[in-house]
């Protein structure tokens, strides 16, 4: 499942963070990779504990602890401090599936991986998110502050960015829930109480429904 999650980020929040990115200090992409990534792996990023990161990081969690379809779709555990990458001239980066666990100190295990863009499509050719499934492959191009949820099981690549710059943010969620299937049918129920609610306004029968969802996700929750 690929969901879009539009307006993660303001207006105002792409203009601190554009502001922010063009004096920040960039360093080669690997710095984060695996042994197989990093052989395919061409691009700028933010190293991890620098000020911009941090500041930026911190933003970028704050916009999504209070998004209602991130939090529904995710039921976030844990998510990794995000990190920034930056595409230009060519960068790319060829097809890979990111590490299971990460961190040193707290280690999460990726059940999702997310792309949060932070400039407009039309300020650079190339540079599409292509996450393949078994039949198919995706391309995925946001507006900026939109983001992308995937699975973190999928081959995913970069094309090359070969006009302008492509700037994001990107980082990992440890779900509450590990299945995808059992995610993805949360997420259903959930959507649609929330759409009969909307529709009808409270009732007996949704009060129910309301209900199943909780036991459900007590049954299928870590935390
Ligand atoms: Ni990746």
């Amino acid at each position: 499942m690929l969901l879009p999650i539009p307006d993660v980020l303001s207006a105002d929040d792409l203009t601190r963070c554009r502001s922010v990115l063009a004096d920040a200090p960039w360093a080669d992409g690997r710095i984060t990779a695996g042994h197989q990534s990093a052989q395919v792996k061409r691009n700028l990023q933010l190293p991890q504990d620098c000020e911009a990161a941090q500041q930026l990081g911190a933003l970028v969690l704050d916009r999504l602890s209070a998004h209602p379809l991130f939090i529904t779709a995710a039921l976030p555990n844990r998510v990794f401090p995000p990190l920034f990458n930056c595409y230009r001239g060519g960068m790319d980066f060829g097809s890979h599936i990111d590490n299971a666990i990460r961190g040193d100190d707290r280690r999460l295990r990726t059940d999702l991986s997310c792309t949060l863009f932070l400039n407009e499509p039309d300020e650079y050719d190339g540079g599409e998110l292509l996450i393949e499934d078994y039949h198919s492959t995706q391309s995925v191009k946001l507006p900026a502050g939109s983001l992308v949820l995937y699975p973190a099981t999928t081959l995913h690549r970069v094309n090359p960015v070969v006009r302008g710059e492509r700037l994001a943010a990107f980082f990992w969620v440890q779900s509450m829930v590990r299945s995808l299937e059992q995610r993805r049918l949360l997420l259903d129920l959930d959507l649609a109480i929330q759409g009969l609610r909307r529709q009808q306004g409270e009732s007996a029968e949704l009060v129910r429904l309301s209900g199943v969802y909780h036991n459900l996700l007590r049954q299928w929750a870590e935390v």
